[in-house]
């Protein structure tokens, strides 16, 4: 079946159309507007502005995607969680379309989404390669972080979370500090291949602790702390030296991919899951997919690094699995910007 995907919950909007079977799957065109450049002068997305510009972009972005198209089947599109100026763009956008051609809407959980990314091929038609289950997923983004146990399509069971910064966050505020632009957690990858991470000893907060949560706040403190004692401050943020911000680059990045790594291991012990997915725009990281894919000893599920950020592919492969479980009539789907997977598949009307 062709589904139109919709995705507009950060600072993305994205659109794309799937072809997708029990056995098949292809992505037939998609397209996304990144907003990347208009939120890097402030250092981060701000909302009123993210929403303003989905607005402006949305019907382009679906435009180009469906130009000599026919209706598709469905339609999926993100409901939560994210922000509230960006949800709203996408779910009224694509309810009128439903309405129009009088075709299903379906709601996906956004990390729901990320998850499904992995059934995604790099390029044209591949067999469709179902997650096996139990899996283990580790979800890192901006937003998330998260060990999820999953029993099936959209049956969720939390067994961690950060208790403070997610991992993608702890890459973006520890750029910041070293002046680099948003988002961080490419810029901070792209220095370290030059550094040697084990130069300065950071922190693993909670690591060895017998528990699936995690920190990465103390080890923003951590960077801090060497960078008032290192560096030279300008404005907001500390210069150092090439070799010291390769140095501080590398270290940052082994401290959060060491502690993500050690905590799937121990997921994996004990729940013995069949596969571990790994999703989320933290899952881009070379060293986090190189560390995971050394330490485990079972299959590792990894997406195309394209579709590791915000896509809309992935919420379409998301509603493939969610179609029949899901209820809602159109009249009843909303917005839900705290909506939590592993809480319930719907969102809350
Ligand atoms: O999933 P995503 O696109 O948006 C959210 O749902 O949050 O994730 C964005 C996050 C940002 O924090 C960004 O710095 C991080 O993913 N990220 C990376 C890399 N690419 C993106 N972090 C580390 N290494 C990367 N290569
Ligand atoms: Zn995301």
């Amino acid at each position: 079946m062709r589904i139109l995907g919709i995705e507009s919950s950060c600072d993305d909007t994205s659109a794309a159309l799937i072809d997708i079977s029990d056995t098949h799957i292809q992505v037939i065109s998609e397209k996304t507007f990144s907003q990347i450049d208009i939120h890097q002068q402030y250092g981060g997305v701000i909302p009123e502005i993210a929403g303003r510009k989905h607005a402006e972009q949305i019907v382009p972005v679906i435009a180009a995607v469906m130009q000599d198209q026919k209706t598709p089947d469905a339609i999926a599109v993100t409901a939560g969680p994210g922000l509230m100026s960006g949800l709203l763009v996408g779910i009224e956008a694509a309810k009128s379309l439903a309405y129009l051609w009088n075709i299903p809407l379906i709601p996906i959980n956004h990390i729901d989404g990320h998850i499904h990314s992995v059934l995604l091929p790099e390029q044209g038609a591949a067999p469709t390669a179902n997650i096996q289950f139990p899996a283990l997923c580790l979800v890192v983004s901006g937003g998330h972080t998260e060990l999820l146990l999953m029993n099936n399509h959209g049956d969720y069971k939390k067994i961690g979370s950060t208790r403070d910064d997610a991992a993608g966050e702890a890459f973006d505020k520890i750029a910041k500090m070293m002046g680099l632009p948003y988002p961080g957690g490419p810029q901070i990858a792209r220095l370290a291949e030059k550094g040697n991470p084990q130069a300065i000893a950071f922190p693993r907060p909670m690591r060895d602790m017998d528990t699936y949560d995690m920190s990465f706040a103390g080890l923003k403190t951590a960077v801090l702390y060497w960078l008032q004692e290192h560096g030279t401050k300008h404005h907001q943020s500390y210069t150092l030296t090439e070799p010291q911000q390769y140095d501080v680059a590398a270290s940052a990045q082994e401290a959060i991919v060491d502690v993500l790594v050690q905590k799937t291991i121990r997921a994996v012990t004990q729940y013995q899951p069949k596969q571990v997915v790994l999703a989320g725009g933290v899952s881009a990281n070379m060293q986090l997919r190189i560390g995971l894919e050394t330490a485990l000893r079972v299959p590792l599920r990894l997406c195309p690094r394209k579709y590791s950020m915000d896509n809309a592919a992935m919420i379409a492969v998301a509603a493939y699995y969610a179609q029949e479980k899901t209820t809602a009539s159109l009249q009843h789907i909303s917005a839900s910007p705290n909506w939590k997977v592993y809480e319930a598949y719907q969102p809350a009307s």
